[in-house]
């Protein structure tokens, strides 16, 4: 499965996703649209980003009982976007109700991949809010293995986690890893983060990448550079 670069576009409204995206005249990147857009936009955006040919990570984190996220996904499915995602806390049995609602007829489907514990929750909240007394790393990986058993096709996770759930999971195991930075860039609210490179080295099938791109002054260079840390 090639590598790539995804660019979160977590912009308030259609048209401003569009005035980035049409500053990307030669490479079409793919782009990761979140509840915020799709919530004030609708199914609208997804049809015409794709139309713009644009693959497409919808990232809405579904999280509801087996029966509601199975015909919820198959209304995704029939959006056509590349790979969407649910909560891994949700159970097996949820997951796999996901993966038959993704299925098309055809037997094609998105990619699915799973959100372990939430880089927000600490392991202190998950212990006082949630009454889950292991380490945060073991509950990572035990949510992991729950999504290969459901047949997802990976997590998203830290790039810094990224080696050991391929260690768990298998390599063809796919790790979707946000909190990438350049070298020397501005941080943000991200805490465990890499570069590019650094996330290639540690084994990163996908990175999302949202303000180092999209708050950069030349957003096309930036993309560029991603791509070549990473991919290339
Ligand atoms: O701007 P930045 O590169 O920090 O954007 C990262 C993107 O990945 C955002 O859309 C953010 O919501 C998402 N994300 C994250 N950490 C997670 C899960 C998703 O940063 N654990």
């Amino acid at each position: 499965m090639g590598k790539d670069v995804i660019i979160a576009c977590d912009f308030a409204s259609a048209q401003a996703t569009y005035d980035f995206l049409d500053k990307f005249t030669g490479r079409k990147p793919y782009v990761k649209i979140g509840m915020e857009l799709f919530y004030a936009e609708g199914p609208a955006i997804v049809r015409e980003i794709k139309a713009r040919g644009h693959k497409i990570f919808l990232d809405l984190k579904l999280h509801d009982i087996p029966n509601t996220v199975r015909k919820s996904m198959a209304v995704l499915s029939h959006l056509d976007v590349d790979m969407c995602n649910l909560h891994a806390g949700g159970t097996i049995a949820m997951m796999e109700a996901a993966l038959e609602g993704l299925t098309r007829p055809d037997g094609t489907r998105p990619l699915l991949i799973a959100v372990t514990q939430l880089t927000s929750t600490s392991e202190e909240r998950m212990k006082e809010d949630l009454l889950i007394n292991e380490p945060i790393d073991r509950v990572v990986m035990h949510y992991a293995a729950n999504a290969k058993k459901a047949g997802l096709d990976g997590v998203v996770c830290s790039p810094l986690e990224a080696g050991k759930v391929h260690d768990v999971c298998g390599k063809n195991f796919l790790t979707v890893t946000p909190g990438v930075r350049f070298a020397g860039g501005d941080v943000g609210d991200q805490s465990r983060i890499t570069t590019p490179e650094g996330a290639k080295a540690i084994g990163s099938d996908y990175i999302v990448v949202g303000r180092p791109i999209t708050a950069a002054a030349d957003p096309v260079a930036a993309y560029e550079r991603c791509v070549a840390e990473f991919v290339d």
